[in-house]
């Protein structure tokens, strides 16, 4: 009888009322801990940056690849003028002499091309010349700011030509209606 007192004996580890209180208390704690960490790890990788998830910030993720710009044509255009078409676009080649471009102030290197004239050579710049871009490789600047960009180099390079004239203006709707206004 001895044997099976013993096996009684270990049957159960929980022999007294503290060592309860200590299995109830680890049955209720390790679940809840456990749930909370779950919790935690779930909201910590699906959201690792609120800013993320701002509006804004999820039109730029999910912008198309093109995107449309609106542009106010009937918004005069600011023409550039020689110095400005020169510091912005040509002199990156025309003042280092980049790619051999004829450098500012370089008469040597003009005075060949300034026997073109400035039509011809503004012809030249619009269409391109070996390493010379079409344009300077600016599509926007029109004929006359390459002409006079060209004047503003070619000036200071041992040519006087004249700044050209600015080409008229297509009509503006504005006086149109200030007829229609007028008549009312
Ligand atoms: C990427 C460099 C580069 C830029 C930017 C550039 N040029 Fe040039 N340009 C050259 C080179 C190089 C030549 C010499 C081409 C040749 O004769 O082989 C040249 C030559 C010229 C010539 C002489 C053409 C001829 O027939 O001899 C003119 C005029 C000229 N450029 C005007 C301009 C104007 C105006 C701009 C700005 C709108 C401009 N370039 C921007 C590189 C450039």
């Amino acid at each position: 009888m001895s044997q099976s007192a013993a096996h009684d004996e270990h049957s159960s580890f929980i022999q007294t009322p503290k060592q309860l209180l200590v299995v109830l208390l680890l049955a209720f704690l390790v679940p809840i801990i456990g749930i909370v960490m779950l919790v935690q790890l779930i909201l910590g990788e699906t959201n690792p940056n609120p800013a993320a998830l701002e509006p804004a910030a999820v039109a730029a993720r999910i912008q198309p690849v093109g995107r449309v710009e609106v542009v106010d044509a009937n918004a005069p255009k600011v023409v550039k003028s020689g110095e400005d078409v020169v510091k912005a676009v040509c002199g990156a080649c025309h003042t280092t002499g980049a790619a051999n471009a004829p450098k500012i102030g370089d008469k040597a290197g003009w005075a060949a091309r300034l026997g073109q004239g400035l039509d011809g050579l503004t012809k030249s710049a619009i269409k391109g010349k070996n390493a010379m871009p079409p344009r300077g490789g600016v599509p926007d600047l029109s004929d006359y700011e390459i002409a006079r960009a060209i004047v503003f180099m070619a000036n200071q390079s041992g040519a006087s030509f004249k700044e050209p004239a600015e080409p008229k203006a297509a009509p503006a709707a504005a006086p149109a209606d200030a007829k229609k206004d007028a008549k009312k």
